[in-house]
């Protein structure tokens, strides 16, 4: 049996040595006499890779060929992965893939594609790298009504927060650094302004909830707003910042999806998710809260759950896998300012005793917070739970300070 690779960066790369390193113990997992790797795709050429034989340019070589019976898709980005992967579950191959993008945009869509060709679409690696969460929700945890999933889902904006918690670095030295360790892309919008951590929450919403959540549906906060004086408070208040996807059942059938930085008390599970760690809570009505931690970014541990799914689709090629989810209807995802949550204000005022007393009168339940070298005329206080949108009303009448930060509060 062969298999082929399209894309060969990091996570591809690794793939065709992780077949390689542990080819014997693949196979007998696989249940295969054989598997071979018979192709890689990619523009580029790779002089001296001790697959450079392997490597076309010409993806119709692999949909042609019918001795390829499974393909792994890690080139990133929607386009061409998303024809390219068409194709080959058109053509009969099962497809695995580590791309979060493409999944988040068509997964339901191609799950349908590939029912209908007898095939497997298989993302173990979108989502939290090598931790195991696709399968273990999917299969292990199928007896719970989930009701929740919450999780550090990007390693990039951890690592800065981390650099910025501990060694007091700014979000642009944490920034720097995260770029110079190879974590953080030159452009590094997709990490720092959450879009990935909503691709992979929106992943994790359809497989939870049943029915697919687009990303463009979703309120998304990123981390580049994140000052060390908001860590500061955040120590003051008993806990850290971290970037949150969370998705929500509401009783009324919808879903409550957002991404945003929230500040975590020291005890939760998720405060000490350090660096590139991810981390995913996932909250079922038998299990209760159960979390799964490890590594969510890299060659290696990508290519270890890219490599499992190529396993399972070799050991079940004429058996369909466990997952669909319908495509969403309108309305299915609330609008995030119907949301109730307590919130971190930091505001600097030249009128602090006008802004606390306009403060008190607005909101019930204020709590104050204090930070050692605090400039004159900051204030930093905690609410009572509040919808987005009374918050925003009332934030909106005080004249008497400038808001600088709103950070929302979890109970993770
Ligand atoms: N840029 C991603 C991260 C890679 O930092 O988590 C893994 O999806």
């Amino acid at each position: 049996m062969y298999v082929a690779i399209m894309g060969y960066g990091v996570v591809g790369s690794g793939v065709a040595s992780l077949l390689n390193k542990n080819h014997e113990h693949i196979l007998k997992k696989s249940m295969q006499s054989e598997m071979e790797l018979k192709y890689i795709l990619d523009r580029r050429t790779f002089p001296g890779d001790p697959y450079e034989n392997l490597v076309i340019s010409d993806f119709s070589k692999i949909v042609e060929d019918d001795e390829v019976k499974i393909v792994v898709e890690t080139m990133g980005g929607l386009n061409p992965a998303y024809d390219y992967v068409v194709a080959c579950l058109k053509a009969g191959k099962h497809v695995v893939t580590s791309n979060k993008e493409l999944v988040a945009a068509k997964g339901c869509e191609l799950l349908q594609i590939a029912d209908e060709n007898n095939v497997n679409f298989l993302f173990e690696a979108s989502v939290g790298g090598g931790i195991p969460i696709i399968r273990p929700i999917s299969q292990c945890l199928a007896a719970n009504d989930i009701d929740e999933i919450a999780g550090i889902l990007n390693g990039t904006t951890n690592f800065i927060l981390t650099k910025m918690i501990t060694d007091g670095m700014t979000f642009e030295e944490a920034l720097l650094l995260a770029q110079k360790n190879g974590y953080a892309e030159r452009d590094p919008s997709a990490d720092v302004d959450g879009h990935d951590a909503c691709r992979k929450i929106c992943i994790l919403a359809a497989l939870c909830f049943g029915k697919h959540v687009y990303p463009d549906y979703v309120h998304t906060e990123g981390i580049r707003k994140i000052s060390l004086s908001d860590v500061e408070y955040a120590r003051a208040w008993g806990g850290v910042i971290k970037l949150i996807a969370k998705a929500k059942k509401l009783e009324d059938g919808r879903v409550s999806v957002l991404v945003s930085p929230a500040f975590i008390q020291n005890h939760s599970q998720l405060a000490s998710v350090d660096d590139v760690f991810n981390a995913i809570l996932v909250r079922g009505d038998a299990i209760g809260d159960v979390v799964f931690y490890g590594r969510g970014a890299g060659k290696m541990p990508t290519a270890s759950a890219v490599v499992a799914d190529v396993i399972d689709c070799a050991r079940n090629m004429n058996r369909k896998r466990f997952i669909a989810w319908q495509d969403c209807t309108d309305g299915y995802v609330a609008d995030y300012l119907e949301n109730v949550t307590a919130f971190y204000i930091r505001a600097t005022t030249e009128n602090a005793a006008a802004a606390v007393a306009k403060i008190n009168g607005l909101f019930s339940g204020v709590t104050t917070l204090a930070r050692q070298d605090a400039p004159e005329g900051e204030i930093a206080f905690v609410t009572a739970p509040i919808s987005e949108k009374e918050l925003n009303e009332k934030l909106a009448l005080i004249d008497e300070a400038n808001i600088e930060s709103v950070i929302r509060i979890t109970n993770y």
